[in-house]
């Protein structure tokens, strides 16, 4: 069966794409942000999976105020790069895993969650900026890729709790796939911005960081903290960190006996207007999915 080998975390901004893309990485202020990501681009080679299960939002690229799906399955076989304004990032487009998210769309709609599913969009930043900073610039990306998109841009936007236990169905879901794959779960988007008004710039590192430590240690307690305090203390745009709870829940619980490990830890300000969080864990499949070996 397939197994869920690792999960990565990591936000997304814009500007790292344009600063790929335009030759900018040797850059003092680049630099400092791609230096974090060197370790993971080498891991990611030496780690490979099959396919990487991508958990991200749009940004009123594929979905705007006319429709606002809060859970999206791409369930197709490819998605191009969006234009966002500056043209199509010169980056390659995503090769889809159809079977695969038939298979978990079957299995998470059973479990109760009402998933969008979606055969044809294109993906923005929020996607193509972590395959960026994991597998650097290629022709074409290694792996298959399998969009999972969550609406954090307009409110109503899900619980902390409801994408934990979304990650607990996803992991159900992939370790009942028959064939034998390894899958790493993304969780990107965050840490702590504010894009607008008159808080824009906001930065809080030290929130930041103690939400990597209970991620790490206590996913589940974490995932209870309201809307509220994410806004108040990592800014309008730290609400994206949501997402990560989806990787999270779908990751063994303890840290430490051996059924997570860290890998890797980056923390970095700044990248344009946002705090810049990094995190690589490696899993070990649940007795269950073991036991099926
Ligand atoms: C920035 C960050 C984001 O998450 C985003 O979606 C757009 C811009 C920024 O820091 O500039
Ligand atoms: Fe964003």
């Amino acid at each position: 069966n397939a197994t869920i080998t690792g999960a990565v975390f990591t936000s997304h901004v814009p500007a790292i794409g344009a600063a790929l893309d335009l030759g900018k990485t040797e850059e003092p202020y680049w630099k400092a942000v791609f230096d974090g990501y060197e370790f993971s681009k080498a891991w990611e080679q030496d780690n490979l999976p099959d396919v990487v299960f991508l958990v991200y939002n749009d940004h009123a690229t594929a979905f705007d105020l006319s429709l606002i799906p809060t859970f999206v399955l791409g369930t197709g076989a490819a998605y191009p790069a969006a234009d966002e304004g500056y043209g199509p990032r010169p980056v390659p487009g995503i090769e889809g895993d159809p079977d695969f998210a038939a298979h978990v769309a079957h299995s998470l709609i059973r479990d109760d969650f009402d998933l969008t599913l979606v055969n044809e969009m294109e993906v923005d930043h929020g996607l193509t900026v972590p395959m960026s900073l994991m597998f650097g610039q290629v022709d074409t990306w290694p792996v298959k890729v399998i969009p999972f998109h969550v609406n954090v841009v307009q409110y109503p936007v899900p619980s902390g709790e409801r994408c934990f236990k979304l990650g607990k169905a996803l992991r159900k879901a992939i370790e009942s796939y028959e064939k034998p794959i390894k899958v790493q779960i993304w969780g990107t988007g965050g840490m702590s911005h504010q894009l607008q008004g008159p808080r824009a710039g906001l930065i809080n590192r030290e929130w930041d960081n103690a939400f990597l430590d209970r991620l790490i240690e206590d996913p589940e307690g974490l995932s209870h903290v309201p809307h509220l305090e994410y806004v108040e203390e990592a800014g309008s745009e730290g609400i994206e960190l949501v997402m990560w709870f989806i990787a999270r829940g779908a990751m063994s619980d303890v840290e430490g006996d051996g059924e997570i490990e860290v890998v890797h830890r980056f923390y970095h300000v700044p990248a344009s207007n946002t705090a810049v969080g990094h995190l690589i864990l490696n899993n070990k499949p649940s007795a269950a999915a073991a036991a099926k070996e």
